[in-house]
């Protein structure tokens, strides 16, 4: 177990966490560091990857931590961030495939088609590009290995996110599906997590403290969604405790995917809601009982 460390569940392995320099990613790394891992976080933005190296080695982690360039949507910055890896730490057994960006927005109909291409660049190119380089150091190590990649709720539904990071982020899942299949019989676990708002620079843009209130209402959970609670679940699945768990997409979302849209509020089917108890029996003839809820019932 090395110096620092929560519980020593990664003890001995080496993670690659892509975007690691900042929000989700920023709390993987120190998360996974925690747990014992040797960490390289691979970033496109060199300023705040020194920052995350000050403040890790600050914390104790200096001999388990480092940051490299990376640009995940370019091949060959793929390729060298994972060789970088195995040059530092000796080998691969876990890649986080995290960077991310907004990307292009606006109506279909005026949409660039390099901004579409961009987006998709980054956000599903990028997992598809750390899968194949980390895929085959994994393999040449013979000891299996786990992906887990940061998708999004947007990859379930239309109302998440701009048109090109959701359908980026639905090839995440299925990708996430599909290289689990493709990889079980070499032991490599591949996994997501969709993530429902959280606030990160990605989403707050500076305005933290406008966001943090705005957040915490979106979802049934009463607080808002926090790196930390999506880098406990990419811990998770990274560890071994999920030795047995691959090709899943895990919702981090405070409830927000489980709720769905609450048509029964805004057409007021949920008498529940109203202060009522009861049983309806629809169109059968039978009549309906219903009685006001006791004051101890309410919420
Ligand atoms: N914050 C949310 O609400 C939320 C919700 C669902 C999914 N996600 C996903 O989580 C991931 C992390 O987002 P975040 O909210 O922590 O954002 P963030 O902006 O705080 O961090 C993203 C990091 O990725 C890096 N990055 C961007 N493009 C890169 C590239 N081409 N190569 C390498 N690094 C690059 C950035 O420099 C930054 O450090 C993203 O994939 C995002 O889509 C976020």
């Amino acid at each position: 177990m090395v110096a620092g460390s929560r519980d020593g569940r990664m003890a001995g392995a080496v993670a690659l966490v892509t975007g690691g320099a900042s929000g989700i990613g920023r709390a993987t790394v120190r998360r996974l560091c925690e747990d014992g891992a040797a960490v390289v976080a691979g970033d496109i933005n060199a300023a705040a990857g020194a920052v995350l190296l000050e403040e890790l080695t600050d914390a104790g982690f200096g001999q388990q931590v480092a940051v490299t360039g990376l640009d995940v949507a370019a091949e060959g910055s793929v390729a060298a961030a994972v060789a970088a890896t195995v040059e530092r730490f000796g080998r691969l057994d876990c890649l986080v495939n995290n960077a991310g960006i907004g990307g292009a927005f606006g109506p279909l109909t005026e949409i660039e088609v390099e901004d579409w291409d961009h987006t998709l660049g980054v956000l599903l190119r990028g997992p598809f590009l750390g899968l194949k380089h980390a895929v085959r150091v994994m393999r040449a190590q013979g000891t299996g290995g786990s992906v887990v990649n940061v998708a999004s709720v947007a990859g379930w539904s239309g109302g998440d996110g701009p048109q090109a990071y959701s359908a980026a982020k639905a090839g995440v899942i299925n990708l996430t599906r599909s290289a689990a299949v493709e990889l079980a019989p070499h032991r490599i676990r591949v996994n997501a997590v969709c993530p429902g708002p959280i606030l990160t620079p990605l989403v707050h843009r500076g305005r933290e403290d406008a966001m943090r209130d705005r957040l915490a209402r979106l979802q049934p959970w009463p607080e808002h969604g926090r790196p930390e609670h999506v880098a406990d679940a990419i811990a998770f699945l990274a560890s071994g405790e999920a030795a047995f768990v691959t090709g899943q997409a895990l919702a981090v979302d405070g409830g927000l995917s489980a709720a769905g849209p609450n048509t029964a509020a805004a057409i007021e089917t949920n008498a529940g809601g109203i202060g009522l108890v009861g049983v309806n029996h629809g169109t059968t003839g039978r009549a309906s009982l219903v009685r006001r809820r006791v004051e101890e019932d309410r919420p």
